[in-house]
């Protein structure tokens, strides 16, 4: 959070900030927006960087069933990564074909429960995870995610291909779980690997390409590559793809992908509004948004573009105070911004992946309204959290 934001570096479409502006006549901040065109048109750029790739969207980045639904109707499959998300994606009407749960801790409870609501594809995560698969689900279609053992560049809290990381079989250790999984009678699919998130680094995906290619050479042949997902919102697939696609042709393999910021983060923003400001020794804005609605700031220092939904003369630089009572429930710092009005809103944008998924009800805030532009009107996705569903399982 170093440079000077300036608020009109990056801009909504026209339309939607129009749609936005009339929202805030009839619903109560601090909400969730989210635009169908973006959405639409981001996953339309990934289907055509890769058109012969299955889309698996990492449901965690927004599990919302409005979404959801609208992905199913444009053959998107979905990751997941708990047992509530295949609920969920169940829910929405995917089969059981159709997701794939990952993730590195599947208890017996969860097996079980996934025996009586139906078994997706299963990635398994360690020798541990695919023993137990086995006696628990035998005969499931599983693929064993590689930790490639690479120096990924993110986020520390992000990066999941380093060897570091609690994730995913060593290249080592793959024949080791591969046989204990064709005697345990899975069926594997393939190998499966994801570097990390939020990724802008071509070289990172190269050399992870790289790494599974000796793997398939080494194991193979398999019916199926998962490359992940991972991708920077300033990524763009179409320069990933030629390699990817060229790597599953090689390889003789169904290229799969398991994009969720990139196809979500753009269609999305957070709209609160400024009950007022104050000085100390920043300049802060006072919001009725804070960590509880938006954790990505405090949590990785993760910085969101901002644009005001108001009018004003002086511009000045403000930090953007959540009302928690920690002094981390910043959303943003350094950006510049008209002098408001009380009851003034603004717009913290690329807030479509990993805001309302992450967001908690930390001081008993209510889980935030969430609200879809479809092109013509506005529909409500999910309502405010009432008093009675936060306090509902406290006896
Ligand atoms: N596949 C697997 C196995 C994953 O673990 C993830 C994300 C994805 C796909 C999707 O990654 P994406 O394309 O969205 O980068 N809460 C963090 C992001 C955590 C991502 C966790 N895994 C954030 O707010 O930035």
């Amino acid at each position: 959070m170093s440079m000077t934001q300036s608020y009109n570096q990056k801009s909504l479409r026209p339309e939607f900030q129009a749609a936005l502006q009339e929202a805030l006549h009839h619903f109560e901040t601090p909400f969730y927006a989210y635009d169908l065109q973006t959405l639409r048109s981001r996953l339309t750029q990934m289907q055509q960087a890769f058109p012969s790739a299955e889309i698996f969207y990492a449901m965690k980045a927004n599990p919302r069933l409005g979404i959801l639904r609208r992905l199913l109707e444009w053959d998107v499959f979905l990751e997941a990564v708990s047992l509530g998300e295949v609920h969920r994606a169940y829910r929405a009407g995917f089969k059981k074909t159709e997701v794939l749960l990952n993730g590195p801790v599947k208890t017996p409870a969860i097996l079980q429960e996934l025996a009586e609501i139906g078994v997706p594809i299963l990635g398994l995560d360690s020798l541990a995870d695919t023993q137990r698969v086995s006696q628990l689900l035998p005969g499931s279609r599983v693929l064993l995610r590689v930790n490639p053992d690479l120096p990924i560049a993110t986020h520390d809290h992000l990066a999941t291909g380093r060897g570091e990381s609690k994730f995913g079989i060593m290249p080592d250790d793959v024949e080791k779980v591969l046989a204990a999984a064709r005697r345990g009678n899975l069926e594997v699919l393939g190998l499966h690997v994801h570097l990390g998130s939020a990724l802008s680094h071509l070289e990172d995906y190269h050399a992870g390409y790289a790494v599974m290619e000796q793997l398939y050479r080494q194991h193979g042949p398999f019916q199926v590559l998962n490359l992940g997902g991972g991708f920077g919102l300033d990524l763009d697939p179409a320069s990933l793809a030629p390699s990817a696609i060229a790597l599953a042709e090689r390889l003789g393999a169904e290229l799969w992908l398991e994009p969720g910021r990139y196809l979500v983060a753009e269609a999305g923003v957070l709209v609160s509004k400024i009950w007022g400001t104050k000085h100390t020794r920043r300049n802060f804005m006072l919001l009725d948004a804070g960590m509880m609605t938006l954790l990505r700031p405090m949590l990785y220092a993760a910085e969101h573009p901002v644009i005001p939904l108001y009018k004003g003369k002086k511009m000045q630089v403000w930090d953007l105070a959540g009302p928690v009572c920690e002094s981390g429930d910043i959303l943003a710092r350094d950006v510049q911004l008209p002098t408001p009005k009380e009851g003034d809103a603004l717009a913290i944008l690329q807030a479509g992946a990993y805001g309302s998924s992450m967001s908690s009800n930390y001081l008993d805030y209510p889980r935030p309204l969430e609200i879809l532009w479809n092109g013509l009107e506005w529909e409500v996705l999910r309502r405010k959290q009432s008093w009675e569903a936060l306090f509902a399982d406290e006896i």
